[in-house]
């Protein structure tokens, strides 16, 4: 049993479901999802509904009290409200877990107050809704084992790395944002795929599986990422004229401007 006995996760969007559902599924601690209108509550009741240990509710304030691990995952904007509810209803020792972009430790500190409430500030990135997650997260006043259970319950939806506050931006950047443009490159492919002659839809899945098998390759092999072109790249044969058109339309700048502007004011 984690230490963790009842959780609530507030906002049933489309990180907060996420997280409920892995937390729901993967751990037997009581899940408690809370969120301000009906709808997405059904919406997830539809899945999740027959889990024993999920609660669902739209009263925020009973929601909290009793949890020792509670997940912020409303909008920016409204965290600094909803904070505003819970705040009394916080035990000493709570753990709060917020995901709301931008809006880092000293933000929640200062809205927070009690430096024995531990805080985790939590950027995920999309494919934590199927499992395959990467986020970054970082922390105060929370100790080794009570870091530790959060590893545990967030480990078999999302890898979670902590890191320094500083590099939260960037982690940002490269991993949340970065997941779009992995779509971009899979739609760039199947819009040539239909100038070869597939269908749109045909070419992003044959285009779909070639990305997640060079995943899987760079995952699994000893190669670095240029041994791995090399690989792929006969001198004199076909790939190496793609790959060099793709230097020469600036593919490799346009990537890491799409990751770095984001960063800036
Ligand atoms: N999507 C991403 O890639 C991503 C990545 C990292 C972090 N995040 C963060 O995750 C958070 C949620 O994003 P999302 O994409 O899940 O948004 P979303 O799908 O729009 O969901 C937001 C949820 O918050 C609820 N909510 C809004 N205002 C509220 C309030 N004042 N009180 C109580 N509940 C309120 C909404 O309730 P209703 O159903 O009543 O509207 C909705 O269920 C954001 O802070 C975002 O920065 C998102």
């Amino acid at each position: 049993m984690s230490i963790y006995k009842k959780i609530t996760v507030i906002g049933a969007g489309n990180m907060g479901s996420a997280i409920a559902g892995g937390l729901v599924k993967n751990s037997d601690s009581e899940v408690c999802l809370a969120n301000r209108s009906e709808g997405r509550l059904a919406n997830f009741a539809a899945n999740f509904g027959e889990f024993p240990n999920l609660r669902l509710t739209t009263n925020i304030e009973t929601a909290v009290k009793g949890s020792s691990l509670i997940v912020l995952a409303v909008k920016p904007y409204a965290i600094k409200q909803v904070i505003e509810i819970i705040k009394p209803y916080l035990a000493e020792d709570s753990v709060i877990v917020s995901v709301a972009a931008g809006i880092g430790i000293s933000d929640l500190r200062e809205m927070i107050g009690p430096a024995s409430i531990g805080l985790v500030y939590m950027i995920p990135n999309t494919a934590i809704q199927v499992g395959k997650g990467m986020t970054f997260a970082t922390s105060s006043g929370i100790d080794n084992d009570k870091l530790d259970a959060i590893h545990h319950l967030f480990a078999p939806i999302t890898r979670l790395e902590f890191i320094d506050e500083s590099k939260m931006g960037a982690a940002t950047a490269l991993c949340s944002c970065g997941i779009a443009y992995v779509y971009k490159f899979i739609a760039a492919a199947a819009q040539a795929g239909v100038e070869l002659g597939f269908s749109y839809d045909e070419a992003a899945d044959y285009f779909t599986t070639t990305v997640s098998g060079a995943t899987a390759l760079i995952e699994s092999s000893n190669l670095t990422l240029q041994q791995l072109v090399n690989a792929v790249t006969t001198p004199g044969g076909m790939t190496i004229r793609g790959v060099n058109e793709l230097e020469r339309k600036g593919f490799t700048g346009a990537v890491i401007d799409s990751i770095i502007t984001p960063l800036k004011k």
